[in-house]
């Protein structure tokens, strides 16, 4: 792996920005907190959590709904996090925007309506062995109510999706490609880019979903180069709240998109007879939106860009190329997912030892990994394991807390010799 250089973004002050985040000091079992599961959840830095508060302290009425005056303000503020949500992607317009509860509601948003009207009997959705569930199932409920078929492409003993199979299975009858842009499960950073191109160049007819929630936390993410139709994102990945994301999509796909969930604000006119939508993107937005919500991601998404993405990503490359390092050092340790591009997460398992068993005496060091399948299933059968520990990094995360980490894991092994 790369380590940094003269021409690398500005290094990050890593002990600095540790005190951003309140919950860092916190003590677990009597040990200093070593939080290693950024990928299921990151901490939340002192001016997300600023920002939530002051929305009900200062600001907070309905949005769209009012002329007096707190609610025009929460509409303002509401709306200009769409242009921050926009800027930060690199999509054209803040019209684009979705805001919903995260990367699980957007793919199936997706799936429920550009996938309704557009997939028949017969149709290709095509996705990686590397996805998500909540990338996986949406397509399955589609295939299953329309005849489609769900057709994946494989991934090597590293971890990669094979491009060139991937490639093979796109063809004419392919109506949706949607693929993770980072692995949760594995780390792989998959090149959204090219596999867009490709999916342009061999399957015309299809349109192509990228999910970003392990992207955007960790690198510089732009629609426009990547080229793909959807990209979608959580929130509480990249350091702001839970239940809160985007899709972003091209205008004239949401443009004819029926709406989803119908309700409040997604209207224009309901009568009995007939009711007529609201326009990109409110008609997919039925009902009072999560506002303080809203309006948090929007500090997340400065608080990110005021850090620099770049900066991130070297920082958290430097670290994962040392965790690597070090964890590749332990006998009995086996790394899942050993990609040459690789973002955030190191997964592994120990002869021997049951991940669960592994997590809990960890969980007594202080440090805190997930353990189990990740919602990832098939890439725990493509690797032949039940599950695994998964210590994934945020931009908090130190060389000390890796070595927290190895000792911990030494621990468990001589618990189980
Ligand atoms: N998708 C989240 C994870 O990877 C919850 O843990």
């Amino acid at each position: 792996m790369k380590t940094l250089t003269a021409s690398s973004p500005q290094a990050l002050d890593i002990a600095a920005l540790r005190a951003d985040f309140p919950i860092l000091a916190t003590k677990i079992h009597g040990k200093p907190l070593v939080y290693l599961d950024s990928a299921a959840s990151a901490q939340k830095p002192q001016v997300v959590i600023d920002a939530e508060r002051r929305v009900y302290e200062e600001l907070y009425a309905n949005v769209h709904r009012g002329v007096h005056d707190l609610s025009m303000r929460a509409s303002e503020a509401y709306e200009g996090v769409r242009g921050k949500v926009a800027r930060f992607i690199g999509a054209p317009s803040a019209k684009e925007v979705v805001f919903l509860r995260g990367t699980t509601e957007a793919v199936n948003l997706v799936a429920q309506t550009w996938g309704r009207v557009n997939v028949k009997a017969g149709d290709e959705i095509l996705i990686t062995a590397l996805e998500h569930h909540a990338n996986i199932v949406p397509w399955q409920l589609l295939c299953e109510e329309k005849g489609a078929k769900l057709v994946v492409a494989p991934i090597n003993d590293a971890g990669e999706v094979e491009i060139d199979r991937f490639a093979n299975l796109l063809g004419e009858r392919t109506r949706i490609v949607a693929f993770a842009h980072v692995s949760n499960a594995l780390g792989t950073v998959l090149d959204a880019r090219r596999m867009t191109a490709l999916a342009r160049e061999r399957a015309p007819g299809a349109v192509v979903l990228v999910d970003g929630a392990q992207g955007v936390p960790h690198m510089p993410v732009d629609v426009k180069a990547i080229g793909c139709d959807f990209y979608c994102f959580s929130a509480h990945k990249m350091y702001g709240p839970s239940g809160m994301g985007a899709l972003w999509g091209r205008k004239a796909l949401l443009d004819a998109m029926p709406p989803w969930q119908g309700g409040g604000d997604m209207i224009l006119s309901v009568a009995f007879e007939k009711t007529t939508y609201n326009e990109t993107p409110f008609k997919f937005e039925a009902g009072t939106p999560n506002i303080a919500g809203t309006i948090a991601f929007g500090a997340s998404i400065d608080y990110l860009c005021g850090l620099g993405l770049e900066a991130v990503a070297a920082a958290e490359h430097e670290l994962l190329a040392y965790g690597t390092e070090a964890l590749s050092s332990i006998a009995g340790l086996r790394l899942i997912g050993t990609a040459a591009h690789k973002a955030s997460v190191l997964s592994f398992v120990l002869d021997g030892v049951h991940p669960h068993d592994a997590g809990s005496i960890l969980d007594y060091e202080g440090v805190a990994v997930r353990t189990g399948h990740h919602c990832a299933q098939p890439v725990m059968d493509r690797f032949g394991v039940p599950a695994t520990i998964r210590a994934s990094l945020g931009v908090y995360n130190t060389r000390e807390e890796i070595d927290v980490l190895v000792r911990g894991i030494r621990k468990v092994q001589e618990m189980f010799a």
